[in-house]
């Protein structure tokens, strides 16, 4: 009897909840085993334990503080040494929406270490493995609120450190797509609206105030078809995809535009 192939890998950052445990509920059951990251071990454990009894999946459970840089450097090691990693899902993170006054610096640190440090370099640790075997995919879950830097809080959230880093996951990625294409690698950011998850208890707003928002297993099935059919960008609520292609002609036509060597005249001495 020959044996059956390996099951691929995926590797998932918060998957205590939310969309990180839809992604894991999912990638179980399409076959993955998987690497479930999240500070809560007590949660991952009890998913792990669910997961690897309902699908067989094999599920390692990885208990760990992404803002912690020794933590975050035993999980580079062992996502670069498993030449089974067929995805890594960049997930974790959390809103700290305060006015940008008032946040507690360590917040703002913390932000940027969850969201920006920890996926870029996750993906830097997978990426030379995955374009060595031609194969493999990230995802990292942005938010639409990376384009909302323009907008005035109220309603949206006072936001300016998570926008930002949502921004960065999102010209990250876009720029990161080009480089692996060709390898055989898709990247994707995905900007999710409002998603019914513990996300909104932990920034504290009263969920019961929540006007109706998409299921994190909604969230997670936009982006897996997303990834199968190589979108860069996947907007899950969004149903006129043109609206991003034209996004896409505004910011080349202003890179284009602008890049001379001429100051524009507004800026001229008068
Ligand atoms: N819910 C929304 O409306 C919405 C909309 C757009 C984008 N997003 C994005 O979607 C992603 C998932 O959020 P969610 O809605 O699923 O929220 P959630 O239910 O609160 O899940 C957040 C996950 O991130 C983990 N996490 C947070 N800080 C961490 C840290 N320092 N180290 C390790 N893990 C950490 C949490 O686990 P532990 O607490 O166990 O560590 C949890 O598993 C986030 O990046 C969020 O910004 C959410």
């Amino acid at each position: 009897m020959p044996n059956s192939p390996p099951r691929p890998l995926a590797l998932v950052t918060g998957a205590s909840s939310g969309i990180g445990a839809a992604f894991a509920e999912r990638l179980a059951r399409e076959g993955y085993d998987l690497i479930l990251v999240a500070r809560r071990r007590d949660r991952l454990e009890a998913a792990a334990a669910r997961l690897s009894r309902e699908f067989s999946a094999g599920v390692e459970v990885v208990a760990a503080d992404l803002t912690d840089a020794a933590a975050l450097a035993q999980i580079e090691a062992r996502l670069a040494d498993d030449e089974r990693l067929g995805l890594l899902v960049n997930n974790a993170g959390f809103g700290g929406y305060r006015p940008f006054v008032e946040i507690d610096p360590k917040v703002a640190d913390d932000l940027v270490a969850v969201h920006v440090r920890a996926a870029t370099r996750l993906a830097r640790a997978a990426l030379p493995g995955m374009m060595g075997r031609g194969r493999g995919g990230i995802i990292n879950i942005a938010s639409l609120l990376a384009l909302s830097g323009a907008m005035p809080p109220n309603p949206l959230p006072y936001r300016a450190v998570y926008a930002g880093a949502k921004a960065f996951l999102l010209a990250f990625t876009e720029a990161l797509a080009g480089e692996v294409v060709h390898a055989g690698v898709r990247v994707q950011a995905c900007l999710p609206g409002l998603v019914a998850t513990e996300y909104h208890a932990v920034a504290g707003r009263d969920p019961s105030k929540m006007p109706p928002m998409m299921s994190a297993a909604d969230v997670v099935a936009a982006s897996l078809a997303a990834l199968a059919s190589g979108e860069v960008v996947c907007v899950p609520g969004l149903e006129d995809v043109s609206l991003l292609d034209r996004l896409s002609e505004l910011r080349r036509a202003i890179l284009l535009a602008a890049n001379t060597p001429v100051l524009a005249p507004r800026y001229r001495a008068r």
